[in-house]
């Protein structure tokens, strides 16, 4: 269907009132348009300029769309002549690999590159339905032009247009755009679609970008946890009160300017839950809603805090990678909830200039995706300098596996048990090993450092709450509420009930209990490196002397149950093994298991997980060991969606 309805919807534009006597300043920021019924927005500032008798032509023919737009399709020849049957491929091609072109664009098609399109065009476009121009440029010109869809002006001017996309699963704080004015620096999306509290999200054309040794990450769509900054727009750190006191950052964040400098394209910023604290839905939300678990019943608690990231990266078909933030589990839940790949690094892997800090002692910065290799790619730019491996240790280990004789009462427990020993059994084929169970707990009783030490239950079960409220009262909480206290007459901000659990607690300890958390962390660690497993050996072959496998297991956690009131997270589990010793920690979504659901009274299905680890520093070994199990057919790519085969998300 090639003759394109074009219809031109809003300008939206935006204006102040300066002083009484100077004129007024009107700036537009834009259009939303719809193209056969997708919408896109067009921003101000034109791409490329052509030749404008391209447009006249095209115009002559009577394919004008009642805008003065017209939409165009760019095809690059490769070769000097571009032949029919290499020009039909290449729209085939562009259709499968990309949403924001689509047919409705051959309107009218502009070839650069080659010397001429000679061809009959009728043996392609036939009938009512052929562009109305196909049409050359003299070699060299507009050379600087990607191939993709375009609108083209009455002046030649060619827009690249951005499909919009809603935010139906709420997993965004802010959509974003590049900013016109200030280069460098982003501002808020002029633009919005249809849906409920579901603003639009802005995606430009797969077909504009190739990746390069330079640009790894190019036109990799990608949202940001907003607890970094990005230059031009505001920070939420999930409250209300903290966006709306501080003006918009001037600095992007080390981690994201990272990512950009890759060739990354922000889409916008990603909902975290209240300062990045742990909380549940759906009272713990109280001033943003938790966003959407798009898999099972869609009402599965999304967890947190990398909430925005988790559900973005395992709704929407269209958003390629984000990254969160793993203080305490922060990337790992979503990342297991949500089905998707997620890292959280070997602490101190990357700065964290730019970011809201939990504790600076736990804090790092990894991603959640779908697809391993964009997941390495971005490891790649923004861990600098973090050495790849591509030989595999033998050893393999597994903490809390179950075993091929034990019996489960329940369909998800039974599924995940099936899942997790022939993805064990797998793993040992793939590296040439049998694993063995490692009781760390137990190897910790015989050889602590001293032999008056509690066992790791008590010892690190304070560890953590202390660690977060003491370092984040400081960092973070005081200076907001002096800040905020200055500016509304001595007021305290609004703040949910978990962060202020947390922060009553590191009230209530003396200043002296941090260096006791921080004694127990550093007891742990060192304990770790020297009974279970050292650091980054330097010319070893596989970095680190084993791989260890342990799961959370797939939890049913309803977002619309009525809860506790909230207390501090004391209490020790496996997933504290690499806060605490800084190694690096790696959810790989394995499959799904059925449950009933209490909400569509339905069999459904949540995905099930294992989690990696390797020694500190080794984060490397487990980048190349996915994409080596992935390239095995060992793991795979899950599709966004309801299941890991995809899906309609179901509530929405
Ligand atoms: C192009 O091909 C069509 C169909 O084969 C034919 O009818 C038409 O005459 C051809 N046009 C030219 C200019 O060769
Ligand atoms: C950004 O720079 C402007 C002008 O220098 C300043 O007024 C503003 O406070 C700065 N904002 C932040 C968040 O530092
Ligand atoms: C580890 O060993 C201890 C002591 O022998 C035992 O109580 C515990 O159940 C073991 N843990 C696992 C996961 O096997
Ligand atoms: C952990 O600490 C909390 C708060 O002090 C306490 O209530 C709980 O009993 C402790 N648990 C263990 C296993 O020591
Ligand atoms: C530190 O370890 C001791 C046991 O040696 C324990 O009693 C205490 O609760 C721990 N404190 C913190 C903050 O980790
Ligand atoms: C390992 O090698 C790196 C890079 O050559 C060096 O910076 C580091 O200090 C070495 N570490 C050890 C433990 O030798
Ligand atoms: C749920 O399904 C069962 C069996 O299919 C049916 O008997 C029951 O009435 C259903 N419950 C509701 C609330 O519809």
């Amino acid at each position: 269907m090639f003759l394109a309805v074009l219809a031109l919807l809003v300008v939206v534009t935006s204006f102040f009132f300066s002083s009484p006597t100077s004129a007024s300043l009107l700036t537009s920021t834009g259009s939303t348009i719809e193209l056969d019924g997708i919408p896109y927005y067009v921003s101000t500032k034109s791409f490329a300029s052509i030749p404008s008798t391209f447009y006249t032509q095209a115009l002559a023919d009577g394919k004008s769309m009642g805008t003065s737009w017209i939409p165009v399709t760019v095809v690059k020849a490769a070769s000097v002549k571009l032949g029919t049957t290499e020009l039909q491929s290449t729209l085939e091609t562009f259709g499968d690999i990309d949403d924001v072109w689509t047919t409705s664009f051959l309107s009218a098609v502009l070839i650069l590159g080659g010397t001429s399109y000679t061809s009959n065009t009728s043996t392609i476009f036939s009938g009512a339905d052929a562009p109305s121009v196909v049409s050359s440029l003299p070699h060299g010109v507009g050379s600087e032009i990607p191939p993709g869809p375009y609108l083209i002006s009455p002046t030649g001017d060619l827009y690249q247009p951005y499909r919009l996309y809603s935010d139906t699963q709420g997993a965004f704080t802010q959509p974003l755009i590049s900013s016109l004015t200030v280069e460098g620096t982003y501002a808020a999306l002029p633009a919005t679609v249809t849906g409920i509290a579901s603003p639009g999200i802005a995606v430009p054309s797969r077909l504009y970008y190739v990746k390069t040794p330079d640009k790894p990450l190019a036109g990799v769509r990608t949202g940001i946890k907003d607890i970094y900054d990005i230059a031009g727009v505001g920070t939420s750190d999930g409250n209300r009160a903290f966006y709306r006191l501080y003006p918009p950052r001037n600095v992007t964040a080390l981690v994201v300017q990272r990512l950009i400098d890759a060739g990354a394209i922000l889409v916008g910023k990603m909902k975290t839950s209240q300062f990045a604290n742990g909380e549940i839905a759906t009272a713990d939300w109280v001033d943003y809603h938790e966003p959407f678990n798009p898999r099972g019943d869609g009402y599965q608690d999304t967890s947190s805090s990398s909430s925005g990231s988790g559900s973005g990266a395992g709704s929407y078909p269209w958003l390629d990678l984000t990254l969160g933030s793993d203080t305490g589990g922060s990337i790992r839940g979503p990342g297991q909830v949500q089905g998707v790949y997620g890292n959280r690094p070997t602490h101190g892997l990357v700065p964290l200039t730019g970011a809201m800090p939990l504790a600076p002692q736990l804090d790092t910065a990894g991603f959640l995706c779908r697809d391993p290799a964009i997941w390495t790619a971005a490891a790649r730019a923004v861990y600098e300098g973090l050495p790849f491996y591509d030989q595999y240790p033998k050893r393999l280990q597994t903490i809390g596996f179950p075993t091929s004789e034990t019996i489960a009462a329940n369909t998800v427990v039974a599924d995940t048990n099936t899942i997790l020993l022939a993805f064990l059994a797998k793993i040992e084929a793939f590296l040439g090993t049998s694993a063995t169970v490692l009781n760390y707990t137990a190897l910790w009783d015989h050889t602590k450092p001293d032999s008056n030490l509690p066992p790791l239950s008590i010892l690190l079960n304070r560890t953590y709450p202390t660690l977060i409220s003491k370092e984040q009262t400081k960092n973070v909480r005081d200076p907001f509420y002096a800040d905020y206290a200055a500016a509304y007459d001595g007021r305290l901000p609004f703040v949910d009930p978990v962060p202020l659990v947390r922060w009553r607690f590191g009230d209530s300890l003396p200043a002296s209990e941090l260096d006791v958390a921080v004694n127990n962390k550093t007891l742990f660690k060192n304990w770790w490196e020297t009974h279970v497993l050292p650091p980054a050996v330097n010319n070893s072959a596989t970095c680190s002397e084993s791989l260890i496998l342990y799961t959370s297991g797939a939890n049913i956690v309803y977002r619309n149950m009525y809860l506790d009131p909230p207390v501090p997270p004391f209490g020790y589990d496996d997933s504290q093994i690499s806060i605490f010793a800084e190694v690096p920690d790696f959810v790989v979504p394995l499959g799904v298991a059925a449950y009933e659901s209490t909400i569509t009274n339905h069999t459904e299905f949540l995905p099930v997980s294992v989690d990696i680890i390797a020694a500190r520093g080794c984060d490397g070994l487990i980048f190349n060991l996915v994409e080596a199990l992935l390239a095995a057919g060992i793991v795979s790519i899950p599709q966004a969606g309801r299941t890991a085969s995809g899906g309609e998300i179901l509530g929405r």
